[in-house]
């Protein structure tokens, strides 16, 4: 071949050549929602990308570790040559690629917050990475507790809780919520402890093996890595309907199956609302009493309190809240952190809805007002530029971003839309949001452009009217916040001032068949400090201290705290002791450490409860005793 043919040939090489890595860029550039936005990660996503992970781990509860092998597989961008994971104190022994060959890696400077970033060299044909590795006995994810922590006293118990950044504990991925992954698991535990995780259980029972019982696990659907969730002990389940039902340890299953009865229909309820449920089975998991959580939103597991068994029914809104996630959060999953509200306000809207429709627009009503005494409650207390929906965790931890702002404001937001449109426009159009953005992790500039394409637009002018980027970028609650209305939410807390007051005797407020949401009102609405003579009437005429619903317990108890109402304090003691949810454990003990007389108490109390505390609680009660009286 002359030389002149051979350079047309090797232009026309190197044009091909050219063009193909433009469409192999173009095939595996991910959309722009998964590029490095998230602040609380190191993956460069762009580069080379995690889409699945396949997790081979033993539970040793002996030294409270997790050990074994995780299998990542990649997407590369041409020319990537390395691919960056999130860990926080992992021991990683090795990685290798696909063919078993040693990769090198290397652990980055260690941030508090974010942990460690770990790269790793890759060939040009790798697929897929395997790391060995170990978690430490403090991960961030995982509560180890003792027989003496759980119901039944004879097992131990294990379980983890990924939201917002701790997956990276003990799952060395791309630890943000803009890079969805599928995964599978096989989890071998001690032999009669059962392990379940946030997926489809493969092997119900499990497998023996020569030490324990393997149980494998497989979610085909991609979900952001905080979804990832494993629960390991002495765990029975009971079914509720076709596709729903309960796990507990066996002394509390009947507990558990009584107070969600009406999950099916719940259920069922959600899907008329947001569109077909699309994680097949939906079952909750009551867990001991140190979770951290009232719920987690785990896909196809529900996470839960125990403290939601009320006895009554009264508190499974919860149930309802967690199910909602199911759409929004877990199909539409916020991409940063900073975008949170898109989980929790839509999620506060959709359950709202969801106990309308099973039990009516009054119990739906006193929920709402409720929710809006805790959300003007949190405007006064959370600092003003935090009061935004969208705001901005850059540098700061993304669970400081969880304050009831994103829920009762972005819920209040949706139902001002719900208002000024009607359902017979809103409804659809929130079933249509759901759809388009399924699988995917959008931003608030993504929903606030598909809003004006889809909503807006029917009826000009009406941003500005409706004050959509006030709502979305503003501090405070914008005026046309829509106006909650339950009588007798209304009469509550008249009856509160009626009783501050003294002008009436607790045994005339008649409270003896008030709902729990009647409760939980009357008890927000009273003054702090309330006069001794009050607090004796009140708790001589209902026995609050010796109340069972948690919810009505916790007001009562932080009220004798700002009252500095002594009879009320072994009760207080043992709410502080038996459980462990920070909703309810970390007002407390705030409460108690500001004032020079509670803070000794708090330090006594804690000092004895702290171990048996989850890690997240441990770290949020620290703070809050920080602030001295
Ligand atoms: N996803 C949240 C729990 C969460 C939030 C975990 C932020 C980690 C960081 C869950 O859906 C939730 O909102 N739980 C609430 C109960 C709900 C009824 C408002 C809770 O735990 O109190
Ligand atoms: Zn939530």
């Amino acid at each position: 071949m002359d030389s002149a043919r051979r350079g047309v040939r090797e232009h026309a090489h190197a044009f091909i050549s050219v063009l193909a890595t433009a469409l192999l860029v173009w095939l595996c550039t991910p959309p722009l929602s998964a590029r490095s936005i998230d602040p609380h990660s190191f993956a460069r996503p762009d580069e080379a990308r995690v889409t699945d992970v396949a997790l081979d781990l033993k539970a040793d509860f002996s030294t409270h570790t997790l050990r074994g092998t995780a299998t990542l597989t990649l997407v590369l961008a041409p020319g990537a040559h390395e691919v960056v994971l999130d860990t926080k104190e992992l021991a990683i022994a090795s990685v290798n690629n696909q063919a078993g060959e040693a990769l090198t890696f290397a652990l980055g400077a260690s941030d508090p917050l974010l942990g460690q970033p770990l790269t790793v060299a890759l060939g040009p044909t790798t697929t897929a990475i395997t790391i060995h590795y170990a978690t430490s006995p403090n991960a961030g994810a995982l509560q180890w507790l003792s027989p003496a922590q759980t119901a039944g006293r004879v097992q131990p118990y294990l379980f983890s809780q990924g939201e917002s950044i701790y997956t990276r504990t003990w799952v060395p991925t791309q630890d943000s919520p803009g890079i969805r992954q599928t995964y599978t698991a096989r989890i071998v535990v001690p032999a009669p402890l059962t392990a379940v995780m946030s997926a489809e259980m493969l092997t119900p029972g499990g497998v023996a093996t020569p030490d324990g019982r393997a149980f494998e696990f497989k979610l085909d659907r991609p979900i952001p890595p905080y979804l990832i969730a494993l629960a390991v002990g002495d765990i029975a389940f009971r079914p509720l309907g076709s596709r729903t039902g309960v796990y507990a340890e066996p002394s509390v299953l009947d507990r558990a199956a009584y107070e969600f009865a009406d999950l099916e229909k719940m259920v069922d309820a959600a899907e008329h609302l947001a569109g077909p449920y699309r994680w097949g089975r939906y079952d909750i998991i009551v867990l001991p009493p140190s979770f951290p959580y009232g719920g987690m939103e785990n896909p196809r597991l529900t996470f839960a309190t125990p403290t939601v068994l009320a006895g009554d029914r009264s508190l499974t809104s919860l149930a309802a809240h967690e199910l909602a996630h199911s759409w929004s959060g877990n199909l539409v999953t916020n991409a940063t952190w900073n975008d949170f509200w898109l989980n929790e306000g839509f999620t506060t809207y959709v359950e709202n809805r969801i106990m309308e429709s099973l039990y009516g627009p009054e119990r739906a009503g006193m929920l709402q007002q409720v929710e809006r005494t805790e959300l003007l409650e949190s405007l006064k207390e959370v600092p003003r530029a935090d009061t935004s929906l969208v705001v901005d965790l850059r540098g700061r931890d993304p669970d400081d971003g969880s304050s009831n702002i994103p829920y009762g404001k972005g819920a209040a937001f949706l139902r001002m839309l719900e208002r000024a449109f009607g359902r017979p426009v809103f409804d659809p159009w929130l079933r249509g949001y759901l759809d388009h953005f399924a699988f995917q992790s959008i931003t608030t500039t993504q929903f606030l452009e598909y809003l004006r394409t889809t909503l807006l637009s029917k009826t000009p002018g009406s941003e500005d009217r409706l004050h959509i980027h006030a709502w979305l970028y503003e501090p405070g609650l914008p005026a046309n916040a829509p106006v909650v209305q339950s009588a007798a939410l209304a009469r509550a807390s008249a009856d509160a001032a009626e009783f501050a007051a003294g002008r009436t005797s607790a045994a005339a407020l008649n409270a003896s068949a008030w709902t729990t949401q009647e409760w939980q009102e009357f008890l927000a609405n009273l003054p702090r400090p309330l006069a001794q003579d009050r607090m004796a009437d009140l708790d001589r005429t209902y026995a609050l201290s010796t109340r069972g619903n948690s919810e009505v317990l916790f007001q009562w108890l932080r009220l004798a705290v700002l009252s500095h109402y002594e009879p009320a304090f072994p009760a207080l003691e043992t709410f502080l002791t038996s459980q462990g949810r920070m909703k309810f454990v970390v007002p407390l003990y705030r409460a108690l450490g500001e004032s020079a007389w509670g803070r000794p108490m708090a330090e006594r109390i804690f000092r004895a409860a702290r171990a048996t505390y989850h890690p997240l609680t441990v770290n949020a009660i620290e703070q809050a005793m920080a602030r001295r009286p």
